[in-house]
């Protein structure tokens, strides 16, 4: 008979979990990887590391009833175009300024967000 070591089975749950968790975003048609390097890449200089904002003006994505209260599909909307709200001292630029990203791209950075930091 074969020994499983404890290391061995800390692998297996640690394996499932990863695939489950790889499930998930695959079932939805996001990936959370491109919305990470999409945030690091095109938003962070304005969104922060934290999400809280680094320029006044920018919305705090951390904050309960912030911007990340809104639907995804007001988000994807604001994002994509670019909006700015009555009487806001700022704009956000259509795609955070880069006209390189997709739609997917645009899905997948909104999703990264609130796995990130959305309260
Ligand atoms: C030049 C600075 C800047 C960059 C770059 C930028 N944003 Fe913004 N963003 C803003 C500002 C300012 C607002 C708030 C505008 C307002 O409320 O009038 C905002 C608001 C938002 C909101 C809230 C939308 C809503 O409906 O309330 C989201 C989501 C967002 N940005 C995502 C992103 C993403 C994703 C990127 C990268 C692809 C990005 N931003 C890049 C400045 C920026």
């Amino acid at each position: 008979m074969m020994t499983v070591l404890p290391f061995q089975k800390t692998g297996v749950v640690v394996f499932l979990g990863g695939m489950l968790l790889v499930g998930n975003s695959v079932a939805a048609g996001l990936d959370l990887q491109n919305g990470a390097e999409v945030y690091g890449e095109t938003c962070v200089a304005c969104h922060g590391e934290n999400g809280k904002g680094e320029i006044p003006g920018v919305p705090d994505f951390t904050s309960k009833d912030g911007p990340l209260s809104k639907s995804d599909e007001i988000l994807i909307r604001n994002v994509t175009n670019g909006f700015i709200s009555p009487g806001a001292v700022m704009e956000m630029p259509a795609l955070g300024g880069n006209p390189d990203l997709t739609q997917q791209d645009v899905k997948d950075v909104i999703a990264y967000l609130r796995k990130t930091f959305q309260k």
